[in-house]
């Protein structure tokens, strides 16, 4: 009691202080020894630290792709180029699937070329890559592109655009390709079928899709294997057919018809896929694979056949909404821009894939013409048809594997994307019937 009275209060015998002191002078030697080292190191081996401290950081980036905030919260339609600066500040969740930037420094602007980017996901993509500093070429035959998806970034010094088949070679010193040139809607691949499977029909009228999935993938991995660019394949759904297995995972090899009027688009996509693959392991190139889902967004094509564009191009025109088959077949709908941050999450990360790229969120088609009425008009009829030939069941992504290795998954529902879509194909149609009222006015002048 009494020791510990002394121990607490800090006087009273003489023995203490001498231990106390023999204690100290013991632990200031001990940490003389020990600091000693630790400011050698600290004075010595501060590039050391430094480099330890970036390790740590790049770290931290590459085991939780998803930390970064989510690119939603910054409005797709809003982004916009910026043609003063070369080199933009790291948005650090571009490349967080990547790992190739490290924190606080500047990352270097890549030459990327995007074919088909005058279409519809290739324009939002253009958008993508170019707000974030990237310079980009347009490789665009125009066959169901338009120029008015680019017009924003005419002028731009960052920005190219070439007239060009795909199914002609090209040479263009390049880091990236992004290959999307195909027509990737029923009424456009079906008009032109063979232009499908490969070229010997080169100059035979029905010969575009096929030919576009396999010459022109073979030339732009011809490209990738010359300049040693990345590539990445935006394959389809599609090659799963009309699938027996569901949700579809990626290791499903599919149920496709070969000989069917669809399967010159799935075909021409599976055949891209193998081509990928095998110079992927031939010759090495870096190869990406996204098998896209249902996708819709503003710049869709008005007719094109895809049951989104149709369903809201019908509402708008006071049409009755076209249902084939008895309209339980299910699909899920992605908007665009969870599409274009999966595609760029897919080219700068390090799998090669192949990824489902969709919204797992499932409809059958009478409840997306449900979706539509709500957001048009609730009056709009529903009309039934007879179904397409090989039109398949049900389509569901498993989107496991995206989650996991890329740190992605859609944000946009149904309901908020669908309005944005609208907007834009409002204004489109009525540009149409401005026009068609301007014609008319002349013609009757
Ligand atoms: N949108 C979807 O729901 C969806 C689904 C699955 C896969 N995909 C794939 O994504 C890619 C883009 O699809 P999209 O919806 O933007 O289609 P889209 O038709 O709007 O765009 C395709 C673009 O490729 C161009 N093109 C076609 N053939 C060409 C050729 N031979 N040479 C040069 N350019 C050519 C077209 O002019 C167009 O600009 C396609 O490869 C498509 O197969 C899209």
């Amino acid at each position: 009691m009494a020791g510990g009275e002394l121990f607490h209060r800090g006087h009273g015998t003489q023995t203490l202080p001498l231990l106390r002191s023999s204690h100290t002078r013991y632990l200031s030697l001990y940490l003389t020894k020990l600091t000693n080292p630790i400011r050698y190191v600290l004075r010595e081996q501060r590039i050391l630290f430094f480099f330890i401290g970036i390790s740590i950081s790049t770290l931290i980036l590459n085991s939780f792709p998803s930390f970064p905030p989510s690119h939603h919260q910054i409005p797709p339609l809003l982004l916009r180029s910026d043609s003063t600066h070369s080199t933009h500040p790291v948005s650090y969740y571009h490349h967080a699937a990547g790992g190739k930037v490290l924190l606080g420094l500047k990352r270097k602007a890549l030459r990327i070329v995007v074919t088909g980017g005058a279409g519809f996901v290739g324009s939002h993509l253009v958008d993508r890559l170019i707000a974030r500093g990237d310079s980009v070429i347009v490789v665009d035959n125009f066959f169901t592109g338009r120029k008015e998806n680019l017009m924003h970034h005419f002028g731009n010094p960052r920005f190219e655009l070439i007239r060009h088949d795909v199914v002609e070679p090209i040479l263009l010193e390049v880091d990236q390709i992004y290959h999307l040139a195909c027509p990737a809607s029923p009424v456009h691949y079906k008009f032109n079928p063979v232009k499908t499977i490969i070229s010997f029909l080169k100059t035979h009228r029905f010969a575009t899709v096929n030919k576009t999935n396999v010459v022109g993938t073979l030339n732009m991995l011809g490209l990738a294997k010359r300049v040693g660019a990345r590539f990445l394949l935006t394959s389809t759904s599609e090659v799963y057919g009309d699938p027996l297995q569901h949700p579809q995972v990626e290791t499903y090899w599919g149920n496709v018809n070969p000989i069917g009027v669809r399967s010159c688009y799935d075909e021409g996509k599976r055949t891209a896929e193998t081509l990928t693959m095998d110079y992927h392991r031939g010759a090495g190139i870096e190869v990406r694979i996204a098998r896209i889902f249902n996708t819709y967004g503003p710049r869709m094509c008005i007719d094109d056949g895809r049951v989104v564009s149709n369903f809201v191009a019908q509402a708008l025109r006071k049409e009755p909404l076209t249902v084939y088959g008895d309209g339980k077949q299910t699909r899920s709908f992605q908007y665009v821009s969870d599409l274009v941050e999966g595609l760029i999450r897919l080219m700068e990360g390090e799998h090669v894939g192949p990824f489902n790229l969709g919204n797992p969120g499932e409809f059958t088609m009478l409840e997306l013409a449900q979706v539509v009425q709500e957001t048009i008009d609730p009056n709009a009829k529903i009309e039934f048809r007879p179904n397409t030939e090989d039109d398949p069941h049900k389509r569901k992504p498993d989107i496991s594997k995206a989650k996991q290795l890329l740190g992605w998954e859609p944000s946009v529902s149904l309901r908020n994307g669908l309005p944005l879509m609208v907007s834009d194909f409002r204004q489109r149609l009525s540009g149409d019937r401005k026009e068609v009222g301007a014609i008319a006015s002349v013609v009757s002048n």
